[in-house]
């Protein structure tokens, strides 16, 4: 197993691409904690990852925006797992609109969740794993974070500040030991992307190279290489898992 014991932290992982990146990890032996904001939803996910990897998550459920419950969520997973090896800073959201009508608490909402919430994360575990003098961290950034999409000027700038905090990161933290890298994903089918249109999704399609929208399990493999040994060689990289629409 590639992750056999190693203890992870993801977030965002009641759905999506969280989810399945934790199902992987799991199946892989790591101890999983997952973090979300509806507890329900976690709950169900908890259930699911342990009835088809034999491992039972830790699970809370809170407002990734909130530092003293991130703590919180570090000191539990240490008290009961001694040492955090991976954190996945994955939860996201989006609030898209033109920017000359974009209500001001749309940009902080984002802003706050998808970025502010990778630096309040990454500091809560770095002791951690400076202690240890290993770690691995993965932000998931987007595509729009390179590119930039009309209509998306606060998810491009959260995601873009994600690949500069990546890249400020890794360089910190190297010496330590701790990898610091992003993923980009391009299109991937989740609730996220469901609202669109099917012809807009087509139109997506038809630009893609490989021929096909993203699933899950395309970031979540690549998010499993990041977390393994087999990449201990790389830090403050940006991987893009979008079928080629963005080289
Ligand atoms: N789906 C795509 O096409 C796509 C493309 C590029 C990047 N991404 C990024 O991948 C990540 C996961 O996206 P997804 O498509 O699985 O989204 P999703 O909407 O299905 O899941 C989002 C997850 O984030 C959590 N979350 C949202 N707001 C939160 C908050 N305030 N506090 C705590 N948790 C919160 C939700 O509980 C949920 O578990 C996001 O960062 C997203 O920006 C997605």
């Amino acid at each position: 197993m590639i992750l056999k014991n190693q203890v992870a932290i993801i977030t965002g992982a009641s759905r999506g691409i969280g989810k399945e990146i934790a199902l992987t990890f799991a199946k892989e032996g790591a101890r999983v904690v997952l973090c979300a904001t509806n507890r329900e939803r976690l709950s169900q996910a908890a259930q699911q990852i342990e009835t088809e990897s034999g491992v039972k998550p830790l699970f809370f459920t809170f407002d990734i925006r909130e530092a003293k419950e991130m703590s919180e969520v570090v000191k539990k997973t240490l008290d009961t797992h001694t040492r955090i090896d991976i954190l996945v800073n994955n939860a996201g959201i989006t609030r898209d609109q033109l920017l000359v009508m974009m209500p001001e608490e749309d940009w902080d909402a984002v802003l706050c969740v998808n970025l502010k919430s990778v630096f309040l994360f990454t500091k809560a575990v770095a002791k951690a794993m400076i202690r240890q003098r290993s770690g691995r961290i993965i932000n998931v950034s987007s595509v729009i974070g390179i590119t930039g999409n009309a209509g998306q000027a606060n998810y491009a700038a959260s995601k873009g500040g994600i690949i500069a905090f990546t890249k400020s990161a890794a360089q910190e933290l190297g010496k330590r030991n701790i990898t610091v890298n992003a993923i980009a994903p391009g299109f991937i089918e989740t609730d996220m992307t469901a609202p669109l249109e099917n012809q807009a999704k087509e139109d997506v399609r038809k630009r893609i190279p490989l021929g096909r929208l993203g699933v899950p399990n395309d970031v979540a493999q690549v998010a499993l290489f990041l977390a393994s040994k087999q990449s201990s060689y790389i830090t403050g990289q940006v991987i893009r898992v979008d079928g080629g629409i963005n080289m």
